[in-house]
């Protein structure tokens, strides 16, 4: 055999392919990118993408009960083309996905929203701008061209609520996410014992910990700390963290939910909706589409997986409003699942997160080509070749002999 063919046979990536780009081309799943990211932050920082509520139960249950799934192929059929586009909330997406909200990724990576939204953009697919993040809304919108939500939370200053939602509604965002699964802050062991603040201040442990990650630490020369940038100016004298945390209103109720909808005045989506009843409620004020989420587990750790709530929310609902899911999406699988069993859509928290602290834009822009290529490899094995073809019939029996979801012949609400 000659070199040449034998390098063709390994597929040897070129020597140009260096550095970070080539560390990223050598991920080829979330999990990788994932270990990547653990080298290149500090520990802190990596804990604060990955840690969950509690004893974390919530989040591990997430991830296997997409573990759980069986999806069984069908064979000779379609002819390998698979169109993944999708219309969310009347405006089309390339991907039936979406970014999830996720705050102070400035912690992760210099602009860290803007980063993401950028790479989001790219991918043809929505972003959702958090309240709690460390750019502000308008220069999110300013640098991203791609379709953009709002999230905000249940907070008691309703000025507050209203100068964002008539901020967000300026700067060209086209849908609400509705936050209700933060009444109050959930408790998350790992953030304590490293004593995470905002803005960030190292402890001795943090500071050997940031020299030992210097390509973190050097994205952080000259620029500001990350802090909570839609808010900051209105803690007034306070630390932003404390001003956020009294902020939360553990008593409202689905009137606060219809009259913020209502304020709004265009698309709404309630995230955190997890039994038919909530969704019924989240309907009933006026959502356009609700999202079944657990906040990743990092709220309350004896949450039921998203996935084993959704068919019965579906179901509920059928079809009146949209019905999205997050919580422990890490491989096309996922998506598949998640489409099968009902949803129209899937946002994704960690899996960019992870993308974020590895490299940047180019680190998401790597998390969703890995979830993108998985998602339609997928779909061609599986026999599909319309994401409107996504239905129960592609769930098989589990390894514990029991069917999930809603039977066969039912196609999602695509
Ligand atoms: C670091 C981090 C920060 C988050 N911040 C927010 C937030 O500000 N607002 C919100 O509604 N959800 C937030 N979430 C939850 C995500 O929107 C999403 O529900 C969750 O990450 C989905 O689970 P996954 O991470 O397993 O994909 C955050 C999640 C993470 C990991």
């Amino acid at each position: 055999m000659r070199a040449g063919d034998l390098a063709r046979l390994l597929e040897l990536r070129p020597r140009s392919l260096e550095g970070r780009a080539a560390r990223l081309a050598s991920c080829y799943t979330i999990e990788d990118l994932r270990q990547l990211a653990r080298r290149r932050v500090p520990g802190a920082m990596f804990d604060f993408i990955e840690g969950a509520a509690d004893d974390e139960i919530a989040a591990q249950r997430n991830l296997d009960a997409f573990a759980g799934v069986v999806l069984t192929p069908r064979q000779m059929r379609g002819n390998g083309e698979v169109d993944l586009r999708t219309e969310l909330l009347g405006s089309s997406s390339d991907l039936p996905l979406a970014i999830a909200p996720t705050g102070l990724n400035g912690l992760l990576y210099p602009d860290g929203e803007v980063e993401i939204a950028r790479a989001a953009a790219a991918a043809g697919i929505p972003y959702v701008a958090p309240a709690m993040g460390s750019s502000t809304l308008e220069a999110i919108a300013a640098a991203s061209s791609g379709p953009r939500w709002f999230q905000i939370y249940l907070w008691r200053d309703r000025a507050l609520m209203q100068e964002l939602m008539s901020r967000a509604r300026t700067a060209g965002y086209s849908a609400l996410v509705i936050t209700v699964d933060t009444r109050v802050a959930g408790s998350r062991p790992r953030d304590l014992a490293n004593g995470l603040t905002i803005p960030p201040r190292l402890a001795w442990a943090g500071v050997v910990d940031a020299i030992r990650h210097p390509s973190w630490t050097l994205g952080f020369l000259g620029a500001e700390m990350p802090d909570f940038a839609n808010v900051e100016a209105r803690a007034d004298g306070q630390s932003t963290v404390e001003y956020v945390g009294s902020q939360f209103d553990a008593g409202a109720n689905w009137d606060r939910v219809a009259e913020i909808i209502a304020e709004w005045g265009g698309p709404a989506i309630v995230k955190g909706v997890l039994t038919p009843a909530d969704a019924r409620h989240a309907a009933e004020s006026g959502a356009a589409a609700v999202l079944v989420s657990n906040h990743g587990g990092r709220q309350f750790s004896r949450c039921p997986a998203t996935l084993d709530v959704l068919p019965a929310i579906v179901e509920e609902l059928r079809g009146e409003v949209e019905v999205y899911l997050d919580s422990g999406i890490r491989q096309g699988t996922d998506i598949v699942a998640a489409l099968a069993l009902g949803a129209s859509a899937c946002l994704i928290g960690r899996a960019p997160l992870f993308g974020l602290a590895a490299g940047g834009r180019a680190g998401v822009a790597r998390a969703l080509e890995i979830l993108r290529d998985d998602l339609r490899r997928s779909l061609v094995l599986l026999g599909v070749s319309d994401l409107k073809e996504v239905s129960g019939e592609l769930i098989g029996e589990t390894p514990a002999g029991q069917a999930r979801g809603r039977g066969s012949g039912e196609t999602h609400a695509a």
